[in-house]
């Protein structure tokens, strides 16, 4: 199949709607990574997701919404829930939350569970896209499974060129990380995966990674890998190494001249499509401080750096 290049205008948009009605992937850009679009109604739409991404079918997809009232047909959205996206929405987090029997959704969307993973982008294009369609959009990252997630056009064309319908290009994505995922299933909030939405919630808890059993399968060890080995906290690297910098530590490329978290988060992916570019069989990369926006650039580090199977 030829993959269509489309732009961001109104004429693209609903040419870009028409494609998902009829069961085509469309990747299309939002605040935080491009996104692989599915109708989210449509089983062999959503089949065909997993298919172009390699993706295992037990790992459940994140529907978008253009509103809290598509939202709420789709999940039941508790009290506290609700706080939180007054606060964030449209924005860079997803909630986590009981499915409502109700819903029109596949159930490949949701990997069988009764819970389902909800999203109202901040990107105008993407809610555009999503108002257009008149439908819920499941939307992986648009990359193959396991490998770096696009932050532009032409990431995505590297990755997926020939195996789906179209890409709208609406340039490189400002945040450049994926969203914050918290779970609201329990009595306690659950932070599900860190991401490009800094939280402050009571009795938020942290859940720690099973390999064995992920609960949200961004936490299996390795993940954003790029084709080089990834050595992490390295102030100077060793001959041969691509070494990427942070604040004073120059590298051959920096995230952040300034130390600038959020600069780096934007950059992150970036960079390591770089360094595939370059062909670097060895990577370096600095320290990146633990706090803020850096909790969510150094759990993808530690992910692109584990050992491979
Ligand atoms: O920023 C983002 O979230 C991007 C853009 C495109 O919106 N999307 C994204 O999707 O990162 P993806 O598929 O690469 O990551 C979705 C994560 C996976 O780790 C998945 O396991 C988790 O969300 N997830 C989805 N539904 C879930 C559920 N019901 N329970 C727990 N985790 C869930
Ligand atoms: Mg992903």
């Amino acid at each position: 199949m030829k993959t269509e290049l489309l732009g961001k205008d109104p004429a693209a948009i609903q040419h870009a709607a028409k494609l998902l009605l009829a069961g085509e992937l469309v990747a299309f850009p939002t605040e935080t990574v491009y996104g692989l679009g599915a109708d989210a109604t449509q089983d062999v739409a959503v089949a065909k997701v997993f298919d172009a991404k390699g993706r295992p079918s037990f790992n459940p997809l994140i529907v978008h919404v253009s509103g809290i009232e598509m939202a709420e047909t789709l999940g039941d959205l508790p009290a506290q829930a609700r706080t939180l996206i007054d606060r964030a929405w449209p924005g860079p987090l997803s909630i986590v939350v009981p499915l409502k029997a109700s819903a029109k959704v596949s159930p490949l969307v949701t990997a069988g569970q009764s819970s389902v993973a909800l999203r109202m982008p901040a990107s105008r294009i993407a809610r555009d896209l999503i108002e257009a369609v008149g439908r819920p959009i499941a939307a992986p990252s648009a990359n193959p499974s396991g490998k770096i997630s696009p932050t532009t056009a032409e990431h995505v064309l590297g990755g997926l060129e020939g195996r789906i319908a179209a890409i709208i290009d609406g340039g490189p994505c400002p945040a450049g990380l994926e969203s914050t995922i918290i779970g609201f299933l329990d009595p306690n909030p659950s932070l599900l995966r860190e991401g490009s939405y800094v939280p402050d919630l009571d009795g938020l808890q942290r859940r720690t990674a099973s390999l064995e059993k992920p609960l949200s399968p961004g936490q299996l060890a390795s993940h954003y890998a790029p084709d080089g080995e990834i050595r992490l906290e390295v102030t100077a690297a060793h001959k041969g190494e691509f070494h990427i910098g942070f604040g004073p530590i120059a590298g051959d490329v920096n995230l952040s001249a300034t130390g600038d978290l959020v600069e780096a988060a934007s950059r992150l992916y970036a960079v390591l499509h770089e360094a595939n570019q370059r062909k670097a069989g060895k990577i370096a990369v600095a320290p990146i401080p633990e706090t803020g926006i850096g909790l969510a650039i150094n759990d993808r580090l530690r992910r692109a750096a584990a050992p491979r199977t």
